[in-house]
């Protein structure tokens, strides 16, 4: 790994603001290789040194945790014969050979897409268990309407005769044929068939946030970030979703509506 600055490295890894590190490392609890380092700005190998904090270990990445902000034609896919994949899409310097798409988005969805090389946290992401909700803005072909709030709530019947878990919807105040969804399962197309189900189709669909992950506005279509230690966490710290669409409803129904 090359170098980088002591400071950099571990307030990338979340705890730590660096005015706090450069305060500690004047102080004497900042540790490389068991010698106290007093400048913040000491360069370090984080693949070499240890590096300690008021006695702790700061762990290096071992893994790469890329957001993705998916385009339209892609599939989720690390196989080139299934067409073209959201793996060409990354930029070359951070293509390792285990990194695959962290869940599933359809080959005309667009948003985010977690890409990692990290198969526990996949597991933990998309274990039925731990519920990770994901929120959806969609563009609808009809207007809204105000009985798709119960009835998603309720868990609606597919036509294929599956019954869905609750699902939270509320419109945008600025459009009447956008909407937020929020669903905590993820089945085959599941959002277009919920809304088939409704009397409703959906035009375009664009995932918005996983947890509390949120796709981050700068994030231009068809670009991919790296996350911090400390996003990866936060896909575990889901978002309130009335909050989220207050919050959020400007600036995604603003990308949305010139699609
Ligand atoms: N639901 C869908 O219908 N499509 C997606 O890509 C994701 C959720």
């Amino acid at each position: 790994m090359p170098q980088t600055r002591l400071d950099k490295f571990i307030s990338e890894r979340g705890e730590f603001t660096r005015s706090r590190i450069k305060e500690l490392a004047s102080k004497g609890h900042i540790r490389v290789n068991n010698i106290i380092v007093k400048k913040a700005d000491t360069k370090i190998d984080p693949e070499r040194d240890t590096v300690e904090v008021l006695g702790n270990i700061i762990k290096p990445d071992r893994f790469k945790y890329l957001l993705l902000n998916k385009p339209d034609g892609y599939v989720c896919s690390t196989d080139e014969h299934d067409g073209p994949t959201v793996m060409e899409l990354i930029p070359p310097e951070w293509r390792t050979k285990n990194l695959f798409p962290a869940g599933r988005l359809d080959k005309d969805s667009l948003g985010a897409l977690l890409i990692t090389d990290d198969g526990e946290l996949a597991h933990r992401m998309l274990s039925p268990k731990k519920h990770i909700p994901k929120i959806y803005i969609v563009k609808l072909a009809n207007p809204f309407q105000s009985k798709y709030i119960d009835l998603f709530a309720n868990g609606i019947t597919l036509l294929d005769g599956y019954q869905c878990l609750p699902a939270k919807v509320c419109n945008v105040e600025s459009s009447e044929k956008l909407a937020f969804i929020e669903i905590n399962e993820g089945k085959y197309h599941q959002v277009k068939r919920m809304f088939a189900a409704a009397g409703n189709h959906v035009e375009v669909l664009m995932r918005v946030s996983v947890g509390g992950v949120v796709l981050p506005e700068k994030l231009a279509i068809g670009q991919c970030m790296e996350l911090l230690h400390k996003d990866v966490e936060n896909l575990f710290v889901p978002h309130d979703f009335n909050a989220f669409c207050s919050e959020f409803s400007g600036v995604f129904s603003a990308i949305l509506i010139n699609i």
